[in-house]
């Protein structure tokens, strides 16, 4: 974190991102700047590219023109040594959770800190049990993942998400496949950890009902760009029919 950065500055730009695969063009002029300390929720269609914004930020994916500033710096001409210490600041939630099936949740958990940092081994299963507790799991350490819910499961995810104090969460389709309880505890657990742990976080979906509890401004994905970026409350209300057909579209969605 650069000295003297407050909440609000911006944190993370996408600067005339290009990128296609193959003849598919996915974005033409991508640009999108994310405030230190927000929410900002990422609607769009399925195959609009939500999932690609993602991973180009953490580097898994690379632009075919344009810059990806993450405290002014750019991700883009990054090797893979060099963005090691990005994602180390920023982590995800992946789209599915990708918990490891075979390893016990304390170590699906584990996983970040034994990756990046020199903890000991007490201090490790101290800080596991710790983010167990803020996802509403204590005590499930030693199951394995096939043995709990989807619920569960995703919670763990996001456990493991944030068990390395990150600055940033991206949150891919955090909601996707559960039931409206789940989906709502999932939405509370984002906004909590924001508050708890002072991090900056993305969320993609394409649950609208999600997007407006955990979202401090919206931006829509939308034509190969971003089509328009507002704080929530006036996406709710904005009568601009690009929003409004946007918005209809996406509730048939639905699942
Ligand atoms: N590595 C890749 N190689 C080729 N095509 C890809 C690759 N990754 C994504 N795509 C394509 O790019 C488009 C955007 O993909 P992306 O996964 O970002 O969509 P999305 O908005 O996340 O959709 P969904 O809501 O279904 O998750 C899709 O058409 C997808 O098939
Ligand atoms: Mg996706």
């Amino acid at each position: 974190m650069i000295a003297g950065a407050q909440d609000g500055d911006p944190f993370i730009e996408f600067v005339g991102v290009k990128k296609r695969f193959g003849p598919k063009r996915i974005y033409e002029d991508l640009t999108l700047s994310i405030r230190r300390g927000e929410t900002l929720c990422i609607l769009g269609g399925s195959g609009t590219g939500k999932s690609v914004m993602l991973k180009l930020l953490i580097g898994l994916l690379k632009p075919d023109d344009g810059a990806i500033l993450v405290e002014k710096q750019d991700v883009v001409p990054l090797d893979e040594d060099a963005l090691l210490p990005v994602r180390r600041r920023i982590s995800m939630l992946f789209q599915g959770g990708a918990l490891f099936d075979s390893i016990t949740v304390a170590e699906n958990v584990a996983y970040p800190l034994r990756e990046h940092f020199h903890m000991s081994d007490s201090e490790i299963a101290a800080r596991v049990e710790e983010r167990l507790e803020m996802v509403g799991l204590p005590g499930i350490s030693e199951m394995k993942p096939d043995d709990l819910s989807g619920g569960m499961r995703k919670r763990v995810a996001l456990a493991r998400a944030i068990v390395a104090d990150p600055e940033v969460v991206l949150y891919d389709e955090p909601t996707t496949g559960l039931d409206p309880v789940n989906t709502r505890r999932i939405s509370e657990l984002i906004r909590s950890v924001q508050q708890r742990l002072h991090v900056t976080s993305i969320v993609v979906t394409h649950d609208l009902g999600s997007a407006y509890m955990v979202a401090d401004r919206l931006a829509m994905l939308h034509e190969r760009r971003i089509a328009a970026v507002l704080p929530t409350a006036e996406f709710r209300r904005c009568p601009e029919p690009a929003i409004r057909d946007f918005v209809s579209a996406m509730e048939e969605q639905q699942p």
